[in-house]
C-alpha cells in the first residue's frame, strides 16, 4: 500500500476506534515494529536518491499524522470518559473544600485552660465566685477591716451604698456591693462552703480564675483584668509546699525546666508570712526571656505573683480551726502570664475586640485542643 492509501485507511479506522485497547492495536498495526508505516520507512533505505527525496517527506508526514491521530482520538476518549463521570457524580471529591470562616480562642481563655489543666494534674479543682461581690468577702474576711490602709490600694468600684439608694441606714459597710478587686474572695467562699457542707472537709486544693476590676487604666492596666487565685488548706502545710507548687506550675506553664524562682518577703493582709515570687530572666535579642537565675550577669528578676501562708485569721473566718488547718495561697495576673508567654506588649489590645488582633494572637480550637474547645483532649 502507498502512503495515501495507508493514510486514508488510518484516518477512518482510528476515527472509528471505540476503546483504548482498540487504539493500542491500531498503533501497533501502523507504528509498531511490524507496522505498515514502519515497513514503509524501512523501504527508504533501498531507494535511489531521487525517489527517496520524493517519498521520504511523504512517509515521515504519514508517520506524524498517524501518531497525531492516535493521540487526538485518545484525548477524545478520555474527555468523554471524564464528561461521563462528571454527569454521573454529583459531588467532586477531588476539589479542595471551601475555607469556612472560623473563630479563635482568646489568649486569656487559652491561658486559663492551660492553668486549669496544669493544676488539675496537681489535684486542684476549679472554683468560682461572683464578680459583683460584697465588701465582707472582698476585704473584711481577708483580714482587711474597714479602716485597713491596704483597701486604698485597690481602687475599688463601689455600687451606691444602700443608704444612698434606699434612704435607710441598715446598709452596713460589709454588705456594701462592689466589683471584686481580686479573686481572693473566692478563697473565703470556698473555705466557708466546704466548712459548711462538710465540717472538717479539708483538704482544699483549688484555683479560681476570673475577671477582677479596678479603677485604673494605662498601657499595663485596664479597669477589668484577669487573675487566678490558688488555695490549699490541709494539715502540716508549709512554705516548702508553696514553693514546690509555684515552681512546678511555672515550669509547666512556660514549658521551661530552667525557670528559677526567688521568694522575697512581702506583705499581704491575708497571708502571714507573705512572699512575692520573682522569676529569673535573660535578655535575648533585646527581649526578656524567662529562665535561669536572675543573679547571673546580664540577667534580672521579674516580679510575677503574690503569695504566702494563709493568715490564721483568714482560716478562721473561712470556718476552719487554724490550730489544725494551715494553707498557702497565691494570686497572679492571667493577662500578664499570657503576655509573657505569647509576647504581646499592650494589655489594652486584649480587650479592644479587634478581630485582626484575635486572628493573630488567638488559638485555633482545632489545632490545639483545650478546654475551651470542648473536652480537655490533650494527648
Ligand atoms: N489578691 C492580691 C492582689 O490582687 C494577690 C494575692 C497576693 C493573692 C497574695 C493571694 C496572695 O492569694 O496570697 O494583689
Amino acid at each position: 500500500m502507498d502512503t495515501a492509501a495507508i493514510g486514508s485507511e488510518a484516518r477512518s479506522r482510528i476515527g472509528a476506534a471505540q476503546s483504548l485497547e482498540e487504539l493500542e492495536k491500531l498503533r501497533v498495526a501502523y507504528l509498531g515494529k511490524q507496522g505498515s508505516v514502519s515497513a514503509l520507512l524501512k523501504t527508504l533505505g533501498g531507494m535511489m536518491p531521487d525517489e527517496r527525496k520524493e517519498q521520504g517527506p511523504k512517509i515521515h508526514a504519514l508517520r506524524e499524522e498517524v501518531s497525531d491521530l492516535l493521540a487526538a482520538r485518545k484525548a477524545e476518549m478520555e474527555n468523554a470518559e471524564l464528561e461521563q463521570r462528571l454527569k454521573a457524580e454529583t459531588l467532586d471529591l477531588t476539589l479542595p473544600p471551601p475555607e469556612l470562616p472560623k473563630g479563635s480562642v482568646h489568649p486569656v481563655s487559652q491561658v486559663m485552660d492551660e492553668l486549669a489543666e496544669i493544676f488539675a494534674d496537681m489535684g486542684f479543682a476549679v472554683a468560682t465566685g461572683p464578680e459583683i461581690e460584697d465588701d465582707w468577702h472582698n476585704f473584711t474576711a481577708l483580714n482587711m477591716p474597714e479602716s485597713h490602709p491596704a483597701r486604698a490600694m485597690h481602687d475599688t468600684f463601689y455600687f451606691p451604698a444602700e443608704q444612698e439608694t434606699q434612704g435607710n441606714t441598715s446598709g452596713a459597710q460589709e454588705h456594701r456591693m462592689l466589683l471584686r478587686t481580686h479573686t481572693s474572695p473566692v478563697q473565703v467562699r470556698t473555705m466557708r462552703k466546704v466548712a459548711q457542707e462538710n465540717p472538717g472537709g479539708a483538704p482544699i486544693r483549688v484555683i479560681a480564675p476570673g475577671r477582677v476590676y479596678r479603677s485604673d487604666s494605662d498601657a499595663t492596666h485596664t479597669p477589668m483584668f484577669h487573675q487566678v487565685e490558688g488555695l490549699v488548706i490541709d494539715r502540716g502545710i508549709h512554705l516548702g509546699h508553696l514553693k514546690w507548687t509555684l515552681e512546678t506550675f511555672l515550669k509547666a506553664f512556660f514549658e521551661r525546666e530552667d525557670i528559677v524562682l526567688r521568694l522575697r518577703p512581702s506583705y499581704f493582709p491575708f497571708t502571714e508570712p507573705s512572699v512575692e515570687a520573682d522569676v529569673g530572666f535573660a535578655i535575648e535579642n533585646g527581649r526578656r526571656v524567662l529562665g535561669g537565675s536572675g543573679d547571673e550577669p546580664g540577667h534580672g528578676w521579674m516580679e510575677l505573683l503574690g503569695s504566702g501562708m494563709v493568715n490564721r485569721r483568714v482560716v478562721e473566718m473561712g470556718g476552719f480551726d487554724p490550730g489544725e488547718w494551715q494553707g498557702f495561697a497565691f494570686g497572679v495576673g492571667v493577662d500578664r502570664l499570657a503576655m509573657l508567654k505569647y509576647g504581646m506588649d499592650d494589655l489594652r489590645a486584649f480587650f479592644d475586640g479587634d478581630v485582626r488582633w484575635l486572628r493573630h494572637y488567638g488559638f485555633s480550637p482545632f489545632d490545639q485542643p483545650t478546654l475551651s474547645a470542648g473536652v480537655g483532649a490533650k494527648s
